[in-house]
């Protein structure tokens, strides 16, 4: 049987004035072998689950979740918790080097993933059938550069769910970083100080971070910073009903501005939506240093 080799993936390229790609389109090119490979070695999944909790299952379980689709599934992390939690599991990304590598970790970790490569923008496409949840993790919603690709991502994910069924959607907190200024930036640690993160160029079109690792190596990401408010009303644009958005501190445990929002939108019909506010964060672990959100 003839094979179609993945793409060949080489280094980053950003070419010469990295702060102007502003494409959806680039993440693709962006999870290079030696970024993912990095990451998934420094970055324990144990520690990241130890770290994580059971916030997301609990969620899920609490409202009778079961089938559940997780559209940004990476190198497999969330798709494999769930699985070993006895949930229905459909593991999408749109970039196959991940679904590759998510599978060959899905394997050591005893589950076959079914992985879907599909983007998010005609998720239908590709993926059919309804879902109870859907799960869209790691800070990812945020490599949508235009409205215009936020909306029918929305869109798409709304109309992949059952009647009833819920989106979990976690994002950075931009704000903090957009309102204080770039001067006060902070710079992010994973797993102790293996994994460095920090933002290099932020303005309301872009985020650029750059991820240092121990052997001196260093990645970039473009993204887009989206706001909280934002996302949220385009949630509720979209037809979601009602929104409970959760603190999450684990990074650094600051008291005061969380580092990450974790969105929980419903479908399911209200009478008359709640006003958005921020809920308290689910409790952290102790001793957890890690949660890794790209
Ligand atoms: C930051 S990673 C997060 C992976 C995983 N959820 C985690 O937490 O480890 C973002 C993922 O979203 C995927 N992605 C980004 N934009 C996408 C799009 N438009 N359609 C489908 N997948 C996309 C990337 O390929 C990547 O695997």
């Amino acid at each position: 049987m003839k094979t179609t080799p993945l793409p060949q993936e080489s280094e980053q390229d950003y070419g010469q004035n990295p702060t102007s790609i502003r494409q959806t389109d680039k993440y693709k090119s962006e999870y290079v072998h030696g970024f993912v490979e990095k990451w998934d070695q420094l970055i324990d999944w144990k520690a990241r689950a130890e770290s994580e909790g059971s916030f997301f299952i609990d969620e899920l379980k609490k409202r009778g979740a079961k089938r559940i689709l997780d559209v940004a599934t990476g190198t497999g992390f969330h798709s494999v918790r769930l699985l070993a939690e006895g949930f229905d599991v459909v593991s999408a990304d749109g970039s196959p080097q991940m679904l590759a590598k998510a599978f060959h970790n899905g394997t050591n970790h005893g589950h076959i993933l079914r992985t879907v490569q599909a983007d998010w923008r005609w998720l239908n496409r590709d993926v059919h059938g309804k879902f109870d949840a859907i799960i869209c993790l790691g800070n990812s919603f945020t490599h949508l550069f235009s409205e215009q690709d936020r909306r029918k991502t929305l869109a798409e994910f709304y109309a992949a769910l059952r009647h009833d069924g819920v989106l979990i959607l976690d994002q950075r907190n931009y704000d903090a970083i957009l309102d204080e200024g770039f001067s006060s930036k902070h710079t992010y640690y994973y797993c102790g100080d293996n994994v460095k993160a920090e933002p290099e160029h932020m303005d309301e079109g872009l985020a650029r971070f750059r991820y240092e690792f121990p052997d001196g190596s260093a990645y970039h990401l473009n993204m887009f910073p989206l706001r909280r408010a934002y996302v949220e009303r385009l949630m509720r644009e979209v037809g979601f009903q009602q929104i409970h958005s959760f603190a999450d501190f684990q990074e650094t445990y600051r008291t005061d501005d969380p580092d990450f929002f974790i969105h929980i939108a419903e479908k399911r019909y209200h009478d008359e939506p709640e006003d958005s506010k921020v809920s308290a964060p689910p409790a952290a672990p102790t001793g957890a240093a890690v949660k890794p959100k790209l």
